[in-house]
C-alpha cells in the first residue's frame, strides 16, 4: 500500500532537483505524476526516470509564470488523468543577485512571475477541480529566505515572503471545502539552482554543518501530500538543518 495509491499529482518544476525527486517518490508511493517544466529536456527524463521504475507519469511542458499555459496545462491533465489530487508549486528560480537599487525591473518581474505568480495561476486554475472533487492537496516550495532575510535576494526572498502569506491566505479560504495547503521552506539544497556556488560555501552557519538533498524535501512533500497531515494546513515547514534556529550575535565570546 503506498501513501499516495489511486491519486493524481501534478508537480511543477519537475525536471530537476526537489520537484524530480518529488515526482520519484509520489510515483513510488502510487501517484500518478504529471511532471511539469519549462525545459523539455528535464521534464522528459525525469518522465523516463519514473517510468523505468515501473511507475505511471505524463509530461506536459510548460511555462507556469504564464496564464494561457497553465490553463492548457490544467486542461491536458484533466483529458488525461480527469483529476488533480495534489498540485505541488514548486517551479523556481533565485534571479540575479543585487542590492535593491540595483535591481532591474525586468530582474524584479520575472522571480516575482516565475515564483509567486505562478503558485497563483496554477492554484487559481487548479482549485475549481478540487472543489468539484470535494478534496485536494496543495503544497507550495517557499524558502527559509521567505523567512528570514538572505543578503543579495531583495526580490527572491520578498516572492518567497508572498508564497507563505498566499499559502495561510488559500488554506483558510478553502479548508471547509477540504482542500489543505501548506508550504515547505527548504534551506540550502543541493540542486540546480545551487549547484555552482555550494562548493564555494563554508557551512558551518547550519547547525547540523551540511547542505539538504532533494530527496529530504522530497519525503516532506510526501508527508503533506498524505493522509498523516490531515489536521495540517496554512503551516509552513521547514527544512533547513537548523539554519533558521540562529541568530548570528557578532560576540567574539560569550560574556560571562
Ligand atoms: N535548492 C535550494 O537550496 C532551495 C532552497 C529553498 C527553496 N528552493 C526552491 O525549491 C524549488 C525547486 O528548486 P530546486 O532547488 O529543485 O532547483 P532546480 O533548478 O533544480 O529546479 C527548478 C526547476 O524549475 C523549472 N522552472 C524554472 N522556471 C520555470 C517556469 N517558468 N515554468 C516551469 N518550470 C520552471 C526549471 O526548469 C527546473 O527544472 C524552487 O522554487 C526554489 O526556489 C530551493
Amino acid at each position: 500500500m503506498g501513501k499516495l495509491d489511486g491519486k493524481v499529482a501534478l508537480i511543477t518544476g519537475a525536471g530537476s532537483g526537489i520537484g524530480r525527486a518529488t515526482a520519484l517518490l509520489f510515483a513510488t508511493e502510487g501517484a500518478r505524476v504529471v511532471v511539469v517544466d519549462r525545459v523539455a529536456d528535464g521534464g522528459i527524463e525525469t518522465t523516463k526516470m519514473v517510468e523505468d521504475a515501473g511507475d505511471e507519469a505524463v509530461f506536459i511542458q510548460t511555462d507556469v509564470s504564464k496564464s494561457f499555459e497553465v490553463e492548457r496545462m490544467v486542461k491536458e491533465t484533466l483529458v488525461t488523468y480527469e483529476r488533480i489530487d495534489v498540485l505541488f508549486n514548486n517551479a523556481g528560480i533565485m534571479g540575479t543577485m543585487a542590492l535593491t537599487a540595483e535591481l532591474t525591473e525586468e530582474d524584479w518581474d520575472t522571480v516575482l512571475d516565475v515564483n509567486l505568480k505562478s503558485v497563483f495561476l496554477c492554484s487559481k486554475n487548479t482549485i475549481p477541480v478540487m472543489l468539484q472533487q470535494g478534496s485536494g492537496v496543495i503544497i507550495n516550495t517557499a524558502s527559509v529566505h521567505g523567512l528570514i532575510r538572505v543578503p543579495g535576494c531583495p526580490a527572491y526572498g520578498a516572492s518567497k515572503a508572498g508564497i507563505v502569506l498566499l499559502t495561510k491566505q488559500m488554506a483558510a479560504e478553502y479548508a471547509r471545502q477540504n482542500i489543505r495547503v501548506n508550504c515547505i521552506c527548504p534551506g540550502l539544497i543541493e540542486s540546480g539552482i545551487t549547484a555552482q556556488y555550494i562548493p564555494a560555501l563554508e557551512l558551518d552557519y547550519i547547525p547540523q554543518g551540511r547542505a539538504g538533498q532533494a530527496e529530504e524535501v522530497a519525503r516532506a512533500a510526501l508527508y503533506l501530500a498524505s493522509d498523516d497531515s490531515t489536521y495540517v494546513t496554512g503551516a509552513s515547514l521547514v527544512v533547513d538543518g537548523g539554519w533558521t534556529t540562529e541568530v548570528r550575535m557578532p560576540l567574539k565570546e560569550l560574556p560571562t
